[in-house]
Formats: C-alpha cells, sequence, structure tokens
C-alpha cells in the first residue's frame, strides 16, 4: 500500500510569508530541524543580483523545487512557485502540475494583485484552494473585512474554520470554529508552543463575532471546496507557529489526491496501469561544468520504477530513466519508485521540453500546460555575427526551458523573444553571455505583442498568414504566430478575419 498524496503549491503576493510558511510546514511536517534555511533563500531570491547568483550556481533552488514530507501517513509534494512576479509564467506551469493550492493572504493587505494574478489560473484549471490569513500577530484588518473580501474579489464561498481572537498588541490565541478548543500564545515569544485550551471564555465582542460568523457564511461542504467553489479560511502567524498544524491537517483531511489529468485522446485517471507523465519545468545548467538539465515530471498514473524506459510523445525515442531523483526536502534522493502524485527529476541533455508527455507506451498526450502571450518583444541583436548558430541554440534552449519564448520571423533574420516580465530579459542576456559566450543586445521590436493563430479551415489560414506575411513569425516548434503592434491592431484584424482564431495563449 502507498501513502496517499498531496501535491499542492503556496501562492501568495510576494511578503505574505510563503517562504516562512513553507519553513514551517516542512517542519511541521518533520522534513526540516534547522528553522532558517527556506527563509535565507527567499529573502536572497527577492534581491535581483542575489537572484542572478544563485540562478548561476543553481543546486538550491533545484532541490528546493520540490519538497517532499510525510506526516500522519500522508506523503506532501510542496511545488515550489517563484516569487517574483516576472516568473509568473513558470509559476502558472508548475500550478498545472498540482492538485491544490494554499493562498497566503497578508491580515493587513488582503488580497493583492499577484495573489488575485495566480488564483485566476487556479480556478481556470478548478484547482481548490484553501486560504491562510497570516500575520494576525500583528495589527491587520478586521475579521470580516477580509472574509468579504476573499468572497468577493474572487466570488468564493467563503468559509472560516479558526477565528483570530485579536490580533496584533491583543492577539490571544486561534479558536478552532470546529473543535471550540484554542490555540494560545506563549512566552516572550509570543509563539505557539502546544497550549491549547477547550471551551475557552472568550472576549464578549469576539463571541458576537464568531456567533454572526457562524450564521452568516457557508457551512463547510467538502464538496464545493474541492470544485473550487468555496475557500475554507484559516487564520494564523506562520511566523509564531500559529497556523502550519492547522493547514497541514486541512491538507490531509480535505484536499484531493491527485486526480484524472486531461489529455489527449482521453482524460488520463491516477489508477491506470500504464506509467504517463508530463514535464511542467525543466532547469538547464545546474553544474556549469555539464551541459545537464533535469526535467520535472508529474507522474500521472502507474508505478513509476527506476529504470523504466519512457517515451516522449511526438519525438524522440524511449529514454531509459535510470537516475530520477525525488526531493527530500533538503536532500536529493535517487527514487526507485513513485506513485501519481510524485514529481521525478530527470537528468537528460536537452532531450526533454516543457509541455512534453512521457509514458510506456507513447498513444497519450497531456493538454493544457499553457505559453502565454509575451507582454515585451524585442530583437535580438548579435554583436558577433560568426555567432549565429550558438544564438540560435542558446534562444532555442531559454525557450525550451520557457525562460523565453522566441520567434522567428518568416521575413528576414532579426529573431524576436518574447517575456511576460522585463526581469526575464536580464535572466537572457546573463545567461547568453555567461553559458553561451554570446555577447548580444535588445532593441526594441516593431511589435507589441502576439497571438498564434489557427482556423479550421487550412485555406482560410493560409489565406490569413499569406497576406499578413511581414507580421508572421514561427514560434520554437513551428506554430504560425501573429506579431502585432498594439493591442488594437489584435482587435482589427480579428474582426477582418472572423474564421481565423487568435490565441493569447497556447496549449502544448
Ligand atoms: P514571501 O516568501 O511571501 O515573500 O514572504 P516571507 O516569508 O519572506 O515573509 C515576508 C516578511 O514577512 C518577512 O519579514 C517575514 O519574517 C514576515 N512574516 C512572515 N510571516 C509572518 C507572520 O506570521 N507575522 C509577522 N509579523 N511577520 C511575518 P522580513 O522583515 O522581510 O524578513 P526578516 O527580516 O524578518 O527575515
Amino acid at each position: 500500500m502507498t501513502s496517499p498524496r498531496r501535491t499542492f503549491a503556496i501562492i501568495s503576493h510576494p511578503d505574505a510569508g510563503k517562504t516562512t510558511l513553507t519553513e514551517k510546514l516542512l517542519y511541521f511536517g518533520g522534513a526540516i530541524h534547522l528553522a532558517g534555511e527556506v527563509k535565507a533563500r527567499g529573502a536572497n531570491r527577492r534581491a535581483r543580483s542575489d537572484w542572478m547568483k544563485i540562478e548561476q550556481q543553481r543546486g538550491i533552488s533545484v532541490t528546493s523545487s520540490v519538497m517532499t514530507f510525510e506526516s500522519g501517513g500522508v506523503t506532501f509534494n510542496l511545488l515550489d512557485t517563484p516569487g517574483h512576479e516576472d516568473f509568473s509564467e513558470d509559476t502558472y506551469r508548475t500550478l498545472t502540475a498540482v492538485d491544490s493550492a494554499i493562498m497566503v493572504i497578508d491580515a493587513a493587505r488582503g488580497i493583492e494583485a499577484q495573489t488575485r494574478k495566480l488564483f485566476e489560473v487556479c480556478r481556470l484549471r478548478s484547482v481548490p484552494i484553501i486560504t491562510f490569513v497570516n500575520k494576525v500577530d500583528r495589527e491587520g484588518r478586521p475579521t470580516f473585512e477580509l472574509l468579504d473580501e476573499i468572497a468577493d474579489m474572487l466570488a468564493l464561498d467563503v468559509c472560516p474554520m479558526t477565528w483570530p481572537v485579536g490580533m496584533g498588541g491583543t492577539f490571544e490565541g486561534i479558536l478552532n470554529l470546529d473543535t471550540n478548543r484554542i490555540a494560545r500564545p506563549e512566552g516572550d515569544s509570543r509563539t505557539f508552543q502546544g497550549k491549547v485550551e477547550d471551551a475557552p471564555t472568550l472576549p464578549a465582542e469576539i463571541a458576537e463575532e464568531i456567533e454572526l460568523a457562524q450564521a452568516g457564511y457557508a457551512a463547510f461542504d467538502a464538496e464545493a471546496y474541492r470544485n473550487g467553489d468555496l475557500t475554507p479560511v484559516y487564520f494564523g502567524s506562520a511566523l509564531k507557529d500559529f497556523g502550519p498544524a492547522d493547514l497541514i491537517a486541512a491538507l490531509s483531511d480535505y484536499a484531493p489526491p491527485p486526480r484524472p489529468q486531461p489529455a489527449e485522446p482521453a482524460p488520463v485517471a491516477p489508477e491506470e496501469k500504464e506509467v504517463t507523465g508530463f514535464v511542467f519545468k525543466v532547469q538547464a545548467n545546474m553544474d556549469p561544468q555539464h551541459r545537464d538539465r533535469i526535467a520535472f515530471m508529474r507522474l500521472c498514473s502507474g508505478t513509476f520504477k527506476r529504470g523504466m524506459k519512457l517515451t516522449p510523445t511526438g519525438h524522440g525515442k524511449p529514454i531509459a530513466v535510470h537516475s530520477p531523483i525525488l526531493f527530500f526536502a533538503q536532500n536529493r534522493e535517487v527514487a526507485d519508485e513513485a506513485y501519481p502524485g510524485d514529481i521525478i527529476g530527470i537528468p537528460n541533455h536537452g532531450t526533454l521540453r516543457v509541455g512534453d508527455t512521457l509514458s510506456e507506451k507513447a498513444d497519450v498526450r497531456f493538454t493544457g500546460l499553457p505559453n502565454f502571450a509575451p507582454e515585451i518583444l524585442r530583437r535580438v541583436a548579435l554583436k558577433d555575427p560568426t555567432k549565429t548558430k550558438q544564438l540560435r541554440k542558446a534562444l532555442d534552449d531559454m525557450a525550451e526551458e520557457g525562460v523565453t519564448q522566441v520567434f522567428y520571423p518568416e521575413i528576414g533574420s532579426n529573431w524576436i523573444i518574447g517575456v511576460v516580465g522585463q526581469l526575464q530579459l536580464d535572466v537572457l542576456l546573463s545567461r547568453l553571455d555567461a553559458e553561451y559566450k554570446v555577447a548580444a543586445g535588445l532593441e526594441p521590436a516593431p511589435f507589441d505583442t502576439a497571438r498564434w493563430v489557427s482556423a479550421e479551415d487550412p485555406a482560410e489560414l493560409k489565406n490569413f498568414t499569406d497576406l499578413n506575411r511581414a507580421a508572421m513569425a514561427k514560434d520554437r516548434d513551428g506554430n504560425p504566430v501573429f506579431l502585432a503592434k498594439s493591442a488594437w491592431e489584435v482587435g482589427y484584424v480579428q474582426d477582418r478575419y472572423p474564421r481565423v482564431k487568435f490565441a493569447a495563449t497556447r496549449e502544448r
């Protein structure tokens, strides 16, 4: 018997406390004993220069991309999502590999821009969300206001599962509304150290609040939560150890086990015998001496065994996976077996790409891994024309990793790269230089945005591309892309070619 799996991610706006919570979940889940390790990484990551250094050294960010821990007979796979908003594309892809998410909100700030964006991605895929309102050890907004904001802004039913008894200076603990037990702060640090009390006497205004809340909000309904219609809300302070244990229990009790995954010709259920999975992330050059890469595969069905041969759908020969990597918090371990919901790191030399399906028989293809229309386009200017080949290789590699997108125009040789955030451009240039020894600059491109084009009738598409040749390009996989000068132009051509589909995301 294998233990149940809970594969999840934490989504939040920077600074809400994701790193602190991650560390505490691992700690309470028994995976790490040294507080502070994950934290240092989070703080470094926010600083651009430090982040670049880390990127160059890699190692660290890889072992922490997936953190596995076991608690109460359940195996948890926590997938890290990059904190910086410029890396949202990578984050979005990671969210395709989870079955549920924890949304962390700062009690003083409520729902912020990045929380909302990430939430929308979860909603697109019906990923159920547990909400954690963090930092109640500080002054925060009134509890009702926070709950109503979540409900209104995200159009979700909310169900408070715990209730903060005061916040900031008046913080007296977290009441579990189900058991009527309160977790109390202790000592000078005001942390939770295990002190709980049954049926506490509450300040009158808190008792009243709770009564109102229980009458006013939806009762907890596991089904509604799993459908993504309701979010259970927990209050706490990751820093002071209030909440992490509640969240582990909630994931264990309510979060869905691995779900069937959308695929062609048919969705794949985890019970199916054949081993299948998809690559949601590729990380290259972890060791600068070797051009090795790790492809992160989410296992969707079957029991994976080390040495097994898997075939990437659509391209390539079967590959034998001799040294798969499982991720146990601080160290990489070589896996012998893995089960649906688990993440396996597969070392390879560039054969595996984001979006690839791997399977024993190679007759399925997972769908739904999005590419996003870039918001910034730049022309790549090569300083040394003899390096064209290296440049093409570098751009292809980075497109594969999902660092940037690359477009090869139909006319001319001015390759164009597209990103969703400015920071990706810096990463691109620094890596071109450091890893590929290609000196290049970026120039403004005469385009502002891009759309993948398709049409049911191939003649329609041909007609469109023929008439718009100067604005047509191909992406890394040879798909036709229309480069537009503005969002307005997209609307304009859309009206003129109603039978051509202009997509801002492309599923691969
Ligand atoms: P992030 O990964 O979401 O960006 O957030 P991170 O955990 O790094 O937390 C951001 C800041 O908020 C940190 O403070 C952290 O200590 C603090 N924090 C996290 N959880 C809580 C909490 O429950 N209560 C309080 N009061 N603070 C919390 P910092 O000043 O940026 O870092 P540091 O100097 O404290 O290490």
